[in-house]
């Protein structure tokens, strides 16, 4: 079973394939996209180990010359340092303008890899082969790419589109399952942003996606993948309707930041938790039914994502987090505009929409309970 969706942009649309044997065919079908049969495959020692002589074996089919790059997993690899030393690797194997290289691997490896083709000689091309569900549903797809610092998350970056991405599944057999539920999240935030039919479907399903059940993966993968492309071909660069796709975002970079963007807080869980005090906070200001809120923290524990801050597996999270630390992190926000940050809320799910609105002392009052 594999499925077509096309990332519609002017000059630069782009194909996602979805399968569950893709990875051993990636030779063949990335071969007609690449100018002369020579690339780079970057990716992490996790997907290294489970994942990679699959892909080897189908570029060496393909007679697809290729070197390897092999970074260490975890977040902590968004940064500048790992960037200017994969540059500089690059520089070293003479990549030339018109190759394309390959960034294989989860959302750490493609926001990395995105940024430094971004880059490498005023921009070159790349494919996304995405490996973990996190990067599978949302940032493979759409451009966004970038490192963290220490003043917040994502906040050096570029919108650089990738030339193809190629989504295989069976990635998924050998991924953690806190990894997988990680990437859960960001799958029910599709059904809350605008697609309440999804979210029921998900209640009855989402255990067999966590089971890793390729045809039900398949199937959650390309409504996310079809509602992602449907948003970024009709706002590419964020100036308004793609900014829904940060629901939960806002809170859970709060989160992410107080725990370092340390392991020890996956973005997906960061999100989980975050989506949790969006529907909170939109309760708060009476525009969401409570109801609502309920069913979504219910899906959630029962799937076992953290709910609440107490939840995070991390001693800041008991000791030193402060709503006023927290608080602090939301205004470094890039979503912040005038001064005033924008947020997702809800009127329902599936009913996500953008707000400036929002009183400063309802968030603190969110943190306060999600701390609780
Ligand atoms: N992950 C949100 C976006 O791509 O816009």
């Amino acid at each position: 079973m594999r499925q077509k969706i096309t990332v519609n942009l002017n000059n630069h649309s782009y194909d996602i394939h979805v399968g569950h044997d893709l990875l051993d065919h990636a030779g063949d079908i990335i071969a007609p996209h690449l100018k002369r049969p020579r690339t780079v495959i970057i990716t992490d020692e996790n997907v290294a180990q489970h994942q990679l002589p699959r892909l080897e074996k189908s570029f060496k089919k393909a007679a697809i010359d290729f070197d390897t790059i092999i970074l260490p997993a975890g977040e902590s690899t968004k940064s500048f340092a790992e960037l200017e030393k994969l540059l500089e690797k690059l520089l070293r194997l003479r990549l030339e303008r018109q190759d394309k290289i390959i960034a294989f691997g989860g959302g750490v490896i493609g926001d990395l890899v995105g940024f430094a083709a971004s880059i490498y000689q005023r921009g070159i091309g790349f494919i996304q082969i995405p490996t973990t569900l996190l990067a599978q549903v949302d940032s493979s797809v759409g451009g966004k790419t970038g490192i963290n610092s220490p003043q917040g998350k994502n906040l050096i970056g570029s919108f650089h589109q990738p030339h193809l991405v190629l989504t295989d599944v069976s990635t998924l057999d050998t991924l953690s399952k806190r990894h997988l539920l990680a990437g859960y999240a960001e799958v029910v935030k599709y059904g809350l942003i605008g697609d309440k039919a999804f979210f029921d479907w998900l209640e009855i399903n989402g255990d067999k996606i966590i089971a890793g059940d390729h045809t039900t993966l398949i199937e959650a993968v390309l409504t996310c993948c079809r509602a992602k492309a449907d948003v970024v071909s009709k706002d590419e660069k964020e100036t308004g309707l793609r900014g829904l796709l940060n629901l939960g975002h806002t809170f859970g970079h709060a989160l992410e930041a107080e725990c370092g963007y340390s392991d020890s807080l996956l973005h997906g869980e960061a999100v989980a938790i975050g989506m949790v005090m969006a529907f909170d906070l939109s309760v708060k200001m009476g525009l969401c039914p409570k109801e609502d809120a309920l069913k979504i923290k219910q899906h959630l524990d029962k799937m076992m994502l953290p709910t609440r801050i107490s939840k995070i597996n991390h001693p800041i999270s008991k000791i030193t987090m402060s709503v006023e630390s927290l608080f602090n992190h939301t205004l470094h926000d890039k979503k912040i505009s005038n001064g005033r940050v924008n947020f997702v809320i809800a009127s329902a799910i599936g009913k996500a929409f953008l707000s400036k609105d929002i009183n400063p002392d309802d968030v603190k009052e969110i943190f306060t309970q999600a701390l609780a």
